[in-house]
């Protein structure tokens, strides 16, 4: 790949107090995760999901939302999305003083009934007002699509399935689309040509990847869409994570393996390697277990 340098940047959406906090078996409790969110605003991340306002029947994990979202100490220059399944999700965002949401939906049907209890179009009505009201609040609006290179019920997705829903997200007002791979079973070619076909679709500078690493493709997946083109990457810190409406889905992709080979291609990140590592290193003794970064775990014995 051609980097330039002085041009080519990558803004990093950090997941994992979110995504990667959902579905670890240690919940490391409210203060912990807010001390995780002040650490990682001091890394020079610029977007980092903060929590979710869904079900607290469906995602326990996520019960805490708005005492989270109240603790932390926002960095300016700094957006913390927070997800919202549904008006009320919106509702109690908004309460808790949310600047900024994000929606999710599927390709995969089953995979829409199993995660949110209706199907695909359902939950698009669901989004629907919540848009409209963002609109009026200045709230901006991230989508994500999930299951975009396999679906644990269904098996394969259809890559038109895919680009129509990441149209539908796009055209209903969200700023940004995110291609899920949720149970991690995509691999380069494919990933690539996932996001080539949405790209046709909805602008590149409008989409963002997001793959976990259950079969250890993900930083490979990384640099093939960032080869077609992308310049938005969700990852989270430690390569914590998965999916509790997709067994055997494991963390997202490392942010510190993500920052590190960005920087090694000579594209700018604006984030503290350093630091990031270290505040992985710090989550995974929370959690009980080592770093799920390599990148962070050989800063470490350094
Ligand atoms: P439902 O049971 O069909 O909802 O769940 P309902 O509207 O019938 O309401 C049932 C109860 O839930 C009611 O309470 C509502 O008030 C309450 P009750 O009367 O029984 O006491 N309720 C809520 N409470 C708090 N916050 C809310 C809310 N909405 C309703 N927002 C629902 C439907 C969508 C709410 C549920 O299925 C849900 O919360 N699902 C979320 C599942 C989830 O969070 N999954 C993980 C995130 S997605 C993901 O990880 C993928 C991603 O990372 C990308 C990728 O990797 O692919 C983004
Ligand atoms: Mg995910």
């Amino acid at each position: 790949m051609n980097a330039s340098p002085t041009r080519d940047f990558v803004r990093i959406v950090e997941v994992g107090p979110r995504d990667g906090l959902q579905n670890e078996k240690v919940d490391i409790g409210t203060a912990a995760k807010i001390e995780l969110i002040d650490r990682l605003s001091q890394t020079g991340l610029a977007s980092i999901e903060a929590t979710a306002f869904v079900s607290p029947k469906w995602v326990p994990q996520m019960a805490d939302a708005a005492q989270v979202l109240a603790g932390i100490t926002r960095a300016s220059g700094v957006a913390y999305p927070v997800l919202v399944p549904n008006e009320a999700g919106y509702d109690r965002a908004r309460a808790a003083g949310a600047q900024e949401v994000a929606v999710f939906t599927a390709a995969s049907e089953t995979f829409n009934r199993k995660n949110t209890n209706a199907g695909i179009d359902e939950s698009m009505a669901r989004f629907a007002p919540v848009l409209v009201r963002a609109q009026t609040d200045g709230v901006k609006v991230r989508g994500y699509v999930s299951t975009v290179l396999g679906c644990p019920y269904q098996g394969d997705v259809p890559l038109a399935d895919v680009v129509r829903v990441a149209k539908a997200l796009h055209a209903m007002g969200c700023y940004e689309v995110s291609l899920g791979d949720t149970i991690g079973v995509g691999t380069p070619h494919k990933a690539r040509a996932m996001l080539e076909a949405v790209a046709a679709e909805v602008p590149m500078t409008a989409l963002a990847i997001h793959f976990h690493d259950t079969y250890g493709q993900a930083l490979a997946n990384v640099l093939a869409c960032l080869e077609a083109g992308v310049r938005v990457v969700d990852s989270a810190v430690s390569g914590a994570g998965g999916c509790p409406y997709a067994k055997g889905a494991s963390g997202n992709v490392a942010s510190e393996d993500v920052v590190y080979m960005l920087h090694g291609l000579g594209i700018h990140t604006g984030i503290d390697l350093a630091q990031l590592a270290e505040t992985g290193r710090w989550l995974a003794g929370l959690l009980g277990r080592e770093s799920g970064s390599k990148v962070g775990k050989a800063l470490g014995a350094q």
